[in-house]
């Protein structure tokens, strides 16, 4: 069968490959998801290769197991290194080409009794981090149509997509790891702010937490909703720069006391607005309008209705939930009907009138919150044990 011309041929033309490469570049480049990212270099290495189906395999190192992280066609599942081609080339890190596995010891054929798939051939590339250390296994699996074979030609095309997929990793690796010391610097620096202002503990993660709730109950993307409940936390981060003898004051703020208050919003903004990142731009718009009102006569900027972005009008809600439903240096806690009070006659005047709406349809959801992370009284005020 395979002397029939008018199939294309088994082994891709420089041009051909150019082209698959080429139709995969600008999906991979504008994808921000790591496993999406990964399926579409499995699949550019199936067309790459004409194979059947391809699998990328995670090494976990401590348990000598192999994960497959993408695999077409079959369900994820998780092999010992200790059977099969994929952990034979996770051992040795030698690439592999079985065209005949069935009689090959190193295949394991309980994998095909499992999936109920009948493998003809087999290519596998250990897939490297950037110091060389092998952290997977790139297969193919079956070369199409049957029963052509892979070659020492289909390797060398499929180690640009192995090689892919280990940068994609390690940028994966690295990145969640930057995120992850980003969100702690963040989280610790934001509380360090309402901690001076006694706004204690709880604080940030509560309006971390509203501005999820409101943010999914409005409507907004997954990825927008996770990106404000990230960068809220930062909306009074200008706090820092504001004087003790203001931000702790007991009592309330004399004219120039709160000009110098309003300063923390552009304060923040101009501590944040310089970074690149994603989550720190977002944090430097809600600092600058987390008090900006609806009716345009907020501040710094005065700015009206939608032309105040969705992050800055959900946090500017949030902040004043919590700072009414919990006990400030200026003022004691308000019982929730005051509160809800407030909001309805600030529904279209300080506050967008779908977010006042979206409160009071959930109101029993943002009062969970707010018990979830009640702050623990201070220590003075704890009562002493009872004397027995
Ligand atoms: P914060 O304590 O986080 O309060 C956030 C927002 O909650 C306030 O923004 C305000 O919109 C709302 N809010 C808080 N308490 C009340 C209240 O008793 N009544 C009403 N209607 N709304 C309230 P605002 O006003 O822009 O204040 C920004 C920040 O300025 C406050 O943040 C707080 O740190 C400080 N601040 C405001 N007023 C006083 C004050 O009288 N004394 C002191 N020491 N600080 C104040
Ligand atoms: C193996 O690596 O031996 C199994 C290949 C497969 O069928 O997934
Ligand atoms: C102040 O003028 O001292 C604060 C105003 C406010 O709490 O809204
Ligand atoms: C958005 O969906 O990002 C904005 C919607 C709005 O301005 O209300
Ligand atoms: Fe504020
Ligand atoms: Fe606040």
């Amino acid at each position: 069968m395979s002397k029939n011309q008018s199939r294309r041929p088994l082994t891709a033309s420089p041009n051909e490959l150019l082209k698959t490469i080429f139709s995969y570049v600008g999906r991979i480049a504008d994808e921000r998801d790591i496993d999406q990212l990964l399926i579409l270099l499995a699949d550019m290495g199936r067309d790459l290769i004409s194979a059947d189906r391809c699998t990328v395999w995670l090494l976990n190192r401590k348990t000598k197991e192999l994960w497959s992280k993408v695999a077409h066609g079959v369900d994820r599942i998780v092999i010992p290194c200790s059977a099969g081609i994929a952990g034979c080339v996770a051992m040795t890190g030698e690439s592999l080409i079985i065209n005949d596995p069935y009689n090959d010891s190193r295949f394991d054929k309980e994998i095909d009794k499992k999936t109920g798939y009948h493998t003809r051939n087999i290519l596998g590339l250990p897939i490297n981090d950037g110091e060389g250390k092998i952290i997977g296994v790139f297969q193919a699996i079956n070369k199409v149509p049957e029963p052509e074979q892979f070659s020492r030609q289909d390797l060398e095309h499929l180690l640009l997509a192995a090689t892919y997929t280990g940068k994609t990793l390690d940028a994966a690796m690295l990145q969640e790891e930057i995120e992850a010391t980003q969100r702690e610097i963040i989280f610790t620096l934001a509380e360090t702010g309402e901690l001076r202002s006694k706004e204690t503990g709880y604080h940030v993660k509560r309006v971390a937490e509203f501005c999820r709730l409101f943010a999914e109950k409005y409507g907004l993307g997954a990825d927008d909703t996770e990106l404000l409940r990230l960068s809220s936390p930062m909306h009074d981060i200008g706090k820092i720069a504001i004087p003790d003898r203001i931000l702790l004051k007991p009592g309330k703020l004399d004219a120039e006391e709160w000009e110098t208050m309003k300063t923390h919003t552009t304060l923040g903004y101009e501590m944040l607005k310089h970074s690149e990142r994603r989550l720190l731009k977002a944090a430097a718009l809600i600092a600058n309008e987390h008090h900006e009102r609806w009716d345009g006569k907020g501040y710094p900027g005065g700015v009206k209705g939608k032309k105040i972005h969705i992050y800055g009008r959900i946090t500017a809600m949030s902040d004043v939930f919590d700072a009414l439903a919990n006990e400030r240096v200026y003022k004691p806690a308000w019982e929730m009907e005051r509160i809800v009070k407030l909001f309805r006659e600030e529904k279209g005047r300080q506050f967008d009138p779908d977010l006042v709406k979206v409160f009071l349809d959930n109101f029993d959801r943002f009062v969970e919150i707010k018990e979830t992370y009640r702050d623990a009284p201070p220590a003075a005020e704890i009562p002493p044990a009872p004397e027995s």
